[in-house]
């Protein structure tokens, strides 16, 4: 991982060569926040949200054993267990927003828990003020293995920001 940030836009750019190391900054990101949080996780198929989910329900105190898998089919998985509970939704198999409103999603935001949305720009509109946005892309090759981008804004003041060496 790029020992420290970069500050781009008013936003923050690591790059991770593996998925320990995105999970990690997954972890990193899920021990600052809060109920209430919600994070959109954009950028193309198989770059790596899910994998950093896995580390966002670590850093957010649930155990190692608890199985994060993608909720494609199911739309939204539930975690309990952790500090706040985790609602992970992946919106990637709804055709329109009026799907998102029927299936209920949209009461997740406003459910007092963490909510973490793949494919999150679908429909920007729906997302809550304040919400986090991660944006992954892959960036290259490296001897180490695939090289991820993730661009981070939206942090407010979220304590991830305050810690910079990672
Ligand atoms: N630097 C890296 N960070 C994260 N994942 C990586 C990295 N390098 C390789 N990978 C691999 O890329 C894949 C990412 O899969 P993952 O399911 O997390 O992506 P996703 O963005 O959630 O996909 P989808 O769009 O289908 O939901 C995994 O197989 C992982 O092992
Ligand atoms: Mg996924």
């Amino acid at each position: 991982m790029t020992d420290y940030p970069l500050p781009v836009n008013g936003g923050l750019v690591f790059y991770t060569s593996g998925p320990s190391e995105t999970m990690e900054l997954g972890q990193r990101l899920g021990e600052g926040l809060d109920a209430g949080d919600v994070v959109a996780l954009t950028g193309e198929l198989g770059t790596g949200k899910t994998c950093f989910a896995k580390g966002v329900a670590l850093g957010l105190g649930l155990p190692p054993s608890s199985v994060i898998t993608s909720p494609s089919f199911s739309l939204v998985n539930e975690y309990e267990g952790g500090r706040a509970t985790l609602y992970h939704m992946d919106v990637y198999r709804l055709e329109s927003l009026a799907d998102f409103v029927s299936a209920g999603l949209e009461e997740y935001f406003y459910a007092g828990g963490v909510v973490l949305m793949e494919w999150a720009d679908k429909w920007p509109e729906i997302l809550p003020a304040g919400s986090i946005r991660v944006h992954f892309n892959w960036e290259g090759e490296s001897e180490r293995g695939h090289i991820l981008k993730l661009q981070f804004s939206g942090l407010g003041s979220s304590s991830f920001i305050r810690h910079r060496e990672v």
